[in-house]
């Protein structure tokens, strides 16, 4: 935060709700005090209802001097009819996470989950035009990986969700922006197993093993992990779950939320900015408002 604020100081912040949980206000307000800039990032408690409530709120954003905000739950999809330009990967994914006030008071959409959840795997050396996914889970987080996945040039995916339908929604919906890529639905244990032996990425995109249902796990205890295949959970609270254990232990190389959270973040401080931030200080700052021990 700025030693102190004034009608000077620019502003970002956090709609969503709730929104009082989120370590996002720590992060950047850490980041823009590191780099010395007199901004400062709010929470921005906005309810469902009354109707039409979000609106309001984005539409506000200029009027008060806002230099844009993240949209996190229950938002980051209805936020998208009240602006007047979407980047292709937000659109693609359909969700808004980062919201910018123009220079003229248009406001610009963009999705910075996906280009969080993709930098981090394609830093750690996989290849999305040689490899294969298994996505797991149906909801808005599976959308940004496949979005990532399939940017990037992956061209197999197989999903699997609790719910086919949702499963099935989803490839319909991504079959259309990426035809040239095969999208498969699998549905049993069975089948699943089978894709594990075939794929060399798998997603976990539910929220099975998030804090406080440490012990569920998306995949079987006797899923065939193998050595050289890679573990993504994007899970981040705890940051190692029973899926990456169980990962881990069957050789495969393993990679958990925190990193795309934390980058998703950056983007966004790009995003606003112009500047990339400190990611190590971000990270330990969200490290830290998670109560999570950290280097140093
Ligand atoms: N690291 C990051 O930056 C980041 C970013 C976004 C999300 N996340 C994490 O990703 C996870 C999913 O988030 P989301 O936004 O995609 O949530 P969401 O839209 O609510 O989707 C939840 C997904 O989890 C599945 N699921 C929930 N409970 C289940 C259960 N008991 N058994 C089997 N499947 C179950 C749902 O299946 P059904 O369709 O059958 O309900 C659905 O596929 C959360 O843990 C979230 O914290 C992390």
């Amino acid at each position: 935060m700025p030693e102190s604020i004034t009608p000077h100081t620019r502003k970002v912040g956090l709609i969503g709700w709730p929104v009082g949980h989120s370590g996002s206000p720590r992060m950047h307000n850490a980041a823009f005090a590191a780099a010395g800039m007199d901004w400062v990032y709010l929470p921005l408690p906005v309810p469902v209802n009354p109707k039409d409530r979000i609106g309001q709120a984005v539409r506000g954003l200029g009027a008060l001097g806002f230099q844009g905000a993240n949209v996190t739950i229950p938002h980051k999809r209805n936020v998208m009819s009240h602006l007047s330009d979407i980047s292709a990967v937000a659109r693609a994914a359909g969700a808004v996470n980062t919201v910018t006030v123009r220079d003229d008071g248009d406001l610009a959409g963009d999705n910075t989950d996906v280009w969080g959840f993709f930098s981090v795997l394609e830093e750690a050396g996989w290849s999305a035009h040689s490899g294969s996914a298994l996505v797991l889970g149906a909801g808005g987080s599976a959308r940004a990986v496949l979005t990532g996945l399939l940017e990037a040039g992956c061209r197999d995916v197989r999903v699997h969700n609790r719910t086919r339908t949702r499963a099935e929604e989803l490839v319909r919906d991504f079959r259309a922006l990426y035809p040239a890529a095969s999208m498969r639905v699998i549905g049993s244990e069975r089948e699943v197993s089978a894709a594990g032996r075939e794929v060399d990425l798998v997603v976990n995109s539910t929220s099975l093993g998030m804090d406080p249902h440490i012990d569920t796990c998306p995949v079987a205890p006797d899923f065939p992990w193998r050595s050289g295949q890679w573990a993504y959970d994007l899970v981040y609270n705890p940051p190692a779950t029973l899926f990456l254990s169980r990962a881990g232990h069957g050789g495969a190389r393993c990679i958990g939320g925190m990193e795309m959270l934390v980058r998703q973040g950056a983007r966004s401080f790009e995003i606003w900015t112009g500047r990339m931030p400190d990611l190590d200080l971000m990270r330990r700052e969200l490290n830290l408002h998670l109560g999570f021990q950290t280097d140093g």
